[in-house]
């Protein structure tokens, strides 16, 4: 068989395990819908007419979403999460033999997808730290000359952000290149991009509703770029990729932007709480943990020994995700409620402790 050498070489992707009392392992919302919420979306489901295939562009969602970012509904166009939209983009948006360039780290389902579809791909990697300046960042672009450039702003997994006056000189240094801004965390850092994006010619902005929106059982994401873009890159989407529920679902939510400030100022407020408390553990322990700030809703953490961090979180019922051979050996811990937090702060207190 003439399989895909790159798919045969490659581990499993294998999402992580939820058997902890408390997650903080998947940068999700660790708010659930409220009921009043979730009964408006019962109540469209059952009017749903379930013989029928969803609305193939997902109009109803589609104009929710335009209100809710505050763009044309030209200018925005639903998937199946934002992942459905790195995926096609990477593999099908450009031409075969172009330039395609990722930061390392950044998102790595990136290059993973670069790879399945063969793409020329180029790595470059941050410094030591996992961080880069935006001066090393420009240096770099107008090097390499990228046909193709994605990074999410913030960075999965450092939690670095880049602020729209710096994102504006980073596509600037793209020059005429297509530049995909994934602003999965965005939300968080209130820095984003979009209503610049839709001016120009060649910037994509990916959103999602799996992360502040907490939908990610929904699996919802939007391209968004000016109307000649959205065109071009619906050919390349499949036409029910959408599943009907989801589009009810985030017709629904997407709506209640009050509701969503709240629970964004939430997770916000709980992130500078978590980041105080874990900067006394780092400062007490400078040799067993080195801690980044962070405009997102997860923390990027050095430990020293993180097996048995992890472990020791694990066996108190806290997951968080450990990444013990990315090119920067890193745990990320994503903020939960203020009751998960705090847990995520007494076992470590207790482990670093030697408890
Ligand atoms: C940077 C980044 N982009 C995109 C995604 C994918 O999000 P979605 O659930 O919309 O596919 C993730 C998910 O973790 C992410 O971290």
């Amino acid at each position: 068989m003439k399989l895909s050498k790159y798919l045969t070489s490659m581990p499993a992707y294998s999402p992580a395990p939820n058997t902890c009392k408390v997650r903080l392992n998947t940068n999700e919302s660790p708010y659930d819908l409220p009921d009043y919420l979730k009964e408006e979306v019962i109540q469209k489901i059952r009017e749903m007419p379930f013989n029928r295939y969803p609305n193939p562009r997902a109009v109803q969602l589609r104009d929710v979403a335009a209100e809710f970012f505050g763009v044309e509904p030209s200018m925005i166009m639903p998937g199946n999460g934002s992942g459905e939209w790195i995926k096609m983009l990477v593999s099908d948006l450009m031409e075969k033999g172009s330039k395609l360039l990722f930061l390392d780290p950044d998102f790595f389902i990136y290059r993973r997808q670069a790879g399945f579809a063969a793409m020329d791909m180029h790595l470059v990697s941050k410094d030591p730290d996992g961080f880069l300046t935006l001066e090393r960042l420009l240096e770099i672009l107008k090097e390499e000359k990228p046909d193709f450039f994605m990074f999410s702003n913030p960075c999965n997994p450092t939690g670095q952000g880049y602020t729209r006056e710096e994102v504006k000189q980073i596509i600037a240094a793209c020059g005429d290149g297509v530049v995909i801004v994934d602003e999965a965390y965005n939300d968080f850092f209130g820095e984003s991009i979009i209503d610049y994006a839709v001016t120009t010619e060649n910037v994509i902005v990916l959103r999602t509703c799996s992360k502040a929106i907490g939908l990610a059982c929904a699996r919802i994401g939007f391209a968004i770029a000016n109307p000649q873009m959205i065109d071009l890159i619906n050919h390349i989407r499949s036409p029910y990729s959408v599943s009907q529920t989801a589009q009810i679902i985030g017709e629904v939510v997407l709506k209640d932007k009050k509701y969503l400030k709240e629970i964004t100022e939430k997770v916000i407020e709980e992130r500078e709480i978590t980041y105080k408390k874990l900067e006394e553990l780092a400062a007490k322990y400078p040799e067993a943990m080195i801690l980044k700030p962070s405009v997102s809703n997860f923390f990027f953490v050095r430990f020293a020994d993180s097996e048995k961090i992890c472990n020791g979180l694990k066996e108190r019922s806290v997951a968080v995700r450990d990444f013990p051979r990315a090119p920067i050996p890193h745990t990320r811990i994503t903020v939960g409620t203020p009751e998960e937090n705090r847990a995520l702060i007494e076992g470590l207190t207790e482990i670093l402790a030697g408890k």
